[in-house]
C-alpha cells in the first residue's frame, strides 16, 4: 500500500509513521504496513517537509498563498489550481491513500473525486477529539475547556464535510485534575501516533468492511 502524507505543521504524526516504517518506534503499534511515497505541505516552512527529506522521502510544498494572490482572493480558483499542482505531483507516484496529518486546508469535492474508492474516498484524517464532538481546528482546547474527563482521537475517511466522514477508529485517554491543555495535548498526541498507524495497517490488510446504516457509511474492522 502506497500513501502520501499531507502536513501543514511540525509533522510529529508523520514522524511516528516514519519511525514505525523503520521499526524504530517503541509503543504498541511497532510497524507501518505502507510505503510513504511523498509528503506534501501547503506551507514551505512546515517542519514536516524537513522530516521527510531527512529520510529520503520526496517532499513538496504547494504554495496556496501564491495562487490566492494570483487570483486576487478568489479562493475557489486558487484552490482549484493548488489542487491541480498537488494532483500532478501525486501522479508521479502510485498512491493508494492520502493521509492528512495536521493538514490545515480543506480539500474540495473535485479533488476528492480523483480518489474515489468504493463507498469512500481514499483520503483519511486524524482529528484530536471524539467526533462528532468538537470538530474544527481546536480539538484539544475544546475538549479541555468543556471540562471533559476523557479526551478522544478519531481517524476517519474524509468526505465533503468538515470532520464528518466515516469513522475508522477512535481511542480515548483520561484527563486528570491537574492537567493543562498542554499536558492533555501531549497525552493525546501519544495516542494519535499509535492509532493512525494502526488504522493504516488495517487498511493495508484490507480489514475494513463498509455498510450503510441510516444513510451513513459505517465501518467495521474484520
Ligand atoms: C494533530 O493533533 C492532529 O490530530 C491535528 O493536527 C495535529 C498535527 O500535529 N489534525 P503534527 O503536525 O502531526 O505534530
Amino acid at each position: 500500500t502506497n500513501i502520501a502524507v499531507f502536513v501543514s505543521g511540525s509533522g510529529t504524526n508523520l514522524q511516528a509513521m516514519i519511525d514505525r516504517r523503520l521499526g524504530r518506534a517503541d509503543g504498541i503499534v511497532r510497524t507501518l504496513k505502507a510505503d510513504i511515497k511523498a509528503v506534501i505541505s501547503d506551507r514551505a516552512e512546515a517542519y514536516g517537509l524537513e522530516r521527510a527529506r531527512k529520510h529520503g522521502i520526496p517532499a513538496y510544498a504547494v504554495d496556496y498563498g501564491f495562487y490566492i494572490q494570483k487570483h486576487r482572493g478568489d479562493r475557489e480558483k486558487a484552490y482549484r489550481e493548488a489542487e491541480e499542482e498537488i494532483l500532478s505531483v501525486l501522479a508521479k507516484y502510485d498512491i493508494d491513500y492520502i493521509c492528512l496529518a495536521g493538514y490545515m486546508r480543506l480539500l474540495t469535492p473535485d479533488f476528492l473525486k480523483h480518489f474515489r474508492k468504493g463507498p469512500v474516498y481514499g483520503v483519511i484524517n486524524i482529528h484530536p477529539a471524539l467526533l462528532p464532538s468538537f470538530p474544527g481546528m481546536h480539538g484539544y482546547e475544546d475538549t479541555f475547556n468543556y471540562g471533559c474527563k476523557w479526551g478522544g482521537i478519531t481517524v476517519h475517511f474524509v468526505d465533503e464535510g468538515k470532520d464528518t466522514g466515516p469513522i475508522i477508529a477512535q481511542a480515548v485517554y483520561p484527563i486528570w485534575p491537574d492537567d493543562t491543555v498542554e499536558s492533555v495535548r501531549l497525552r493525546g498526541l501519544s495516542v494519535e501516533y499509535e492509532l493512525y498507524s494502526q488504522c493504516i495497517n488495517w487498511i493495508a490488510e484490507e480489514r475494513l468492511s463498509f455498510s450503510r446504516i441510516n444513510s451513513r457509511t459505517v465501518i467495521s474492522i474484520t
